[in-house]
């Protein structure tokens, strides 16, 4: 049974959601799901854009199989090759002989790591920033995106449809319920927390090559943005710009103040109740606190993109930070956040 859906003139929805899925990247909390997102567009040639995870292979390739309608594959552009969108690349090629395979240098030195025993030589086509291809009435253009999100990375933009296939770029945790685009999925309501949460956990460590792809895009008229994960958008684009814009320069949303407390009987969180009152009294508004040990991680790195000011508060621990609140810290250190004003509570009975 397929699920293809038409999203535009002769361009199709191919992909699919896990549903089943626990954490994304086995470390990210998705209550959710995940979508793992796949366009056909047929033209005088049939092309590809990106296969889908192993968890959905079986719903990807029946899709496929319904919007081709009985026509050959003949390209399968590789935007990305994390396994999440190219663990069935070899499958694909098993089944679609004929497919020849669009990526660049570094996307074919993946191919072979990836699949050792799978010879893909003979059906490669190398391209490089700028580079098109030519299906008919469509001419795709391929924009190199290296670290958004691997080395690999780029994007694939249509000047017929003004389509952005944007490979990892604007897209959000979740699975697709029925409605494929942001202005008409249950995402619409609270889009940007997810969005804002995948962006900093997933990409947020490379935020000048966001800024820089977001400067290739800027020369593109773009009418619709076809990310990898979450809902298709048509609607508002400066908007999505915009605030990857924001994120990638490591700008604060809000001009408040978030209070990250790791408290093992409650004296240090006390503190830090007494901490966000008196900030209340104040006068500051939107005032956050979070339980390191009861709050997910990336939900905690998301909200340190999001507002100006951080207190890390916590208790001590084997001489040390308390586990929770290190590796919050840690997460936060490593995806490079810059521009907070910060403050650091430290309470312990004998080794603070
Ligand atoms: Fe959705 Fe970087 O993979």
């Amino acid at each position: 049974m397929h699920n293809f859906r038409k999203i535009k003139n002769n361009v199709y929805y191919v992909g699919a959601s896990d549903r089943r899925i626990e954490l994304f990247e086995n470390i990210h909390h998705v209550s959710y799901g995940m979508s793992y997102n796949s366009y056909l567009v047929k033209d005088d040639d049939t092309v590809l854009f990106d296969t889908v995870d192993i968890s959905v292979a079986n719903a990807f390739f029946e899709n496929l199989a319904g919007a081709l309608g009985g026509r050959y594959l003949d390209y399968c552009v590789i935007d990305h090759m994390e396994p999440d969108h190219a663990a069935t690349l070899a499958m694909l090629a098993e089944r679609y002989p004929e497919t020849r395979f669009v990526g660049n240098a570094k996307t074919f030195q993946m191919l072979g790591q990836f699949f050792p025993s799978y010879s893909f030589a003979d059906r490669c086509i190398t391209v490089k920033d700028g580079d098109t291809l030519k299906t008919g009435e469509h001419e795709f253009t391929f924009v190199m995106a290296p670290m958004v999100h691997w080395p690999e990375a780029m994007v694939s933009y249509d000047a017929l449809d003004k389509i952005l296939f944007s490979a990892d770029a604007f897209g959000t945790f979740g699975a697709l319920s029925g409605n494929l685009f942001a202005d008409e999925s249950a995402f619409y309501a609270d889009y940007w927390t997810d969005a804002r949460r995948y962006y900093t956990n997933i990409v947020g460590k490379y935020g000048p090559q966001t800024l820089a792809l977001l400067k290739k895009a800027e020369a593109l008229d773009i009418d619709m943005i076809c990310p990898l994960h979450g809902p298709i958008i048509r609607e508002n684009i400066s908007e999505y710009i915009l605030k990857y814009r924001i994120w990638g320069s490591y700008e604060p949303e809000l001009n408040s103040v978030c209070i990250f407390c790791g408290s093992i009987y409650g004296d240090t969180m006390n503190v830090s109740e007494i901490l966000a009152s008196t900030l209340a009294d104040d006068g500051v508004r939107g005032i956050a606190l979070y339980d390191v040990s009861k709050t997910d991680t990336s939900r905690m790195v998301a909200e340190a993109f999001r507002y100006s000011t951080l207190v890390f508060s916590s208790v001590t621990y084997n001489n040390r930070v308390f586990p929770p609140m290190g590796e919050l810290i840690d997460d936060i250190a490593a995806l490079g956040l810059r521009n907070r004003s910060y403050a650091v509570i430290e309470n312990g009975t004998w080794a603070p």
